[in-house]
């Protein structure tokens, strides 16, 4: 229990840093500067991750079930999210965000719907 909520925490924490950081940099176009802004995303999805497996190696469910597609949705949202961040064109890369947000909101959708 004390895992999963650590876990839920840590995908709020990455969700919401990744609207904003992605709402700074590609709508109002600022760049700030410094190693929280850097180094913190990476933190908190490594610890996201971590966390991931660390509940996985508790309940264990296959592939083939709402956690594969789970896990799917989750590559899919890393490179969308770096496609967003690293694009050179500014529209492509609003739209990128709003697609990685997006399947962002379905992860937490199928993780809390889960059967
Ligand atoms: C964007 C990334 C992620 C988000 C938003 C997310 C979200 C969530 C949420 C909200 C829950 C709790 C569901 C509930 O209320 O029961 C959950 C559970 C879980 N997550 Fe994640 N997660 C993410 C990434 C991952 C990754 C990368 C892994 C594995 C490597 C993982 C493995 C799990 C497992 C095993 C559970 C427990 C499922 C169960 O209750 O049976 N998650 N996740």
């Amino acid at each position: 229990m004390l895992l999963k909520n650590l876990h839920i925490g840590l995908a709020l924490i990455s969700g919401i840093g990744f609207a904003l950081r992605g709402y700074l940099r590609l709508v109002l176009d600022r760049h700030p500067p410094g190693p929280l802004i850097r180094i913190g995303p990476h933190v908190i999805d490594t610890l996201l991750l971590i966390s991931g497996i660390g509940l996985w190696m508790q309940v264990r469910h296959g592939l083939l079930s709402w956690f594969g597609l789970k896990l799917a949705l989750v590559v899919v949202y890393i490179l969308l999210g770096i496609g967003a961040l690293r694009s050179r064109s500014r529209g492509a890369g609003i739209m990128l965000y709003w697609l990685a947000l997006t399947v962002f909101l379905a992860i937490a959708v199928i993780a809390i719907q889960k059967p």
